[in-house]
C-alpha cells in the first residue's frame, strides 16, 4: 500500500491552512527559506524547465523597494510580513536545458526557436512552481498570503531591470494573525467544476 497524507498533513497544506492578512513578529530563518526551496523544487514542470526563480525581500529596506509597486490594500500587510517573496520566471529558462534536460539537447534550440512556445511555457510551469511554493511552504510550518495586486512592469523594472525575469506574483510569509484572517470563501463543488468522461 502506498502512504497517504494523513489528516493533519492535509489541514496544515490545504484544509485548515488559510491566507494570512496580518502578521506576527515572529522571525522567518535564511535556513528555512532554503528549506522551502529545496522542496518545492522537487515539483513537477514540463520537459523539467524550472523557470521559477525567486526573491526573497527579509530587510526594511529591501521590502521598501516594492512598496511602491503594490496595491494600496496590499501596503499594510506586506510591511508586517517577516519575508516577501517575489515569485517570477525566467524567460530564457531554455539556457538551462542542458544542466535539467540532458538527455535531450535539442530541446533548448526548440524553444528557443519559438518565442510563443516559450513564453507559454515560462507562465505555466513559472506558475505552478509558485503553486508548489505555497504549499511547500506551508508543509515546512510557515503561513502565506499571495497577491496579485501590484504592478508587474514596476516590480520588473526594479528587481529584474536587465529583462531577463519577469514577476508572476508576490506571496507574503511568516506566521500569520489568526485575528486578520478573513471569513472562508465558499469553493466549487465537484459537480460544478469537474466533469466525468
Ligand atoms: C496568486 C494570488 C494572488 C492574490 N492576490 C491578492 C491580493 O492582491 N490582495 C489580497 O488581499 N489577497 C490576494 N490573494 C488572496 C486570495 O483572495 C485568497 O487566497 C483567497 O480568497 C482564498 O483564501 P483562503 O486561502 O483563506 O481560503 C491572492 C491569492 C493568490 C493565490
Amino acid at each position: 500500500m502506498r502512504p497517504v497524507l494523513h489528516d493533519a498533513g492535509k489541514d496544515l497544506i490545504l484544509r485548515t491552512a488559510r491566507t494570512q492578512n496580518g502578521w506576527l513578529d515572529v522571525p522567518v530563518s535564511d535556513d528555512l527559506l532554503r528549506e522551502v526551496y529545496d522542496l518545492m523544487r522537487l515539483g513537477p514542470t514540463s520537459a523539467n524547465t524550472c523557470p521559477a526563480r525567486i526573491v526573497f525581500l527579509r530587510t526594511p529596506e529591501a521590502k521598501a523597494r516594492l512598496l511602491p509597486a503594490l496595491s494600496p490594500g496590499n501596503v499594510d500587510k506586506t510591511k508586517a510580513a517577516p519575508v516577501t517573496a517575489i515569485i517570477g520566471y525566467d524567460a530564457r529558462f531554455y539556457d538551462l536545458l542542458p544542466k535539467l534536460f540532458p538527455h535531450r539537447p535539442d530541446m533548448k534550440d526548440n524553444f528557443a526557436a519559438n518565442a510563443r512556445l516559450a513564453d507559454i511555457t515560462a507562465f505555466r510551469n513559472g506558475t505552478l512552481q509558485g503553486a508548489y511554493f505555497m504549499i511547500a511552504a506551508r508543509a515546512c510550518g510557515l503561513d502565506v498570503g499571495g497577491m496579485s495586486g501590484f504592478d508587474n512592469a514596476k516590480v520588473d523594472a526594479e528587481f529584474f531591470p536587465d529583462g531577463r525575469v519577469k514577476s508572476n506574483f508576490l506571496c507574503n510569509l511568516g506566521h500569520g494573525d489568526p485575528a486578520k484572517v478573513l471569513p472562508k470563501l465558499p469553493r466549487l463543488d465537484f459537480d460544478e467544476a469537474c466533469t466525468l468522461l
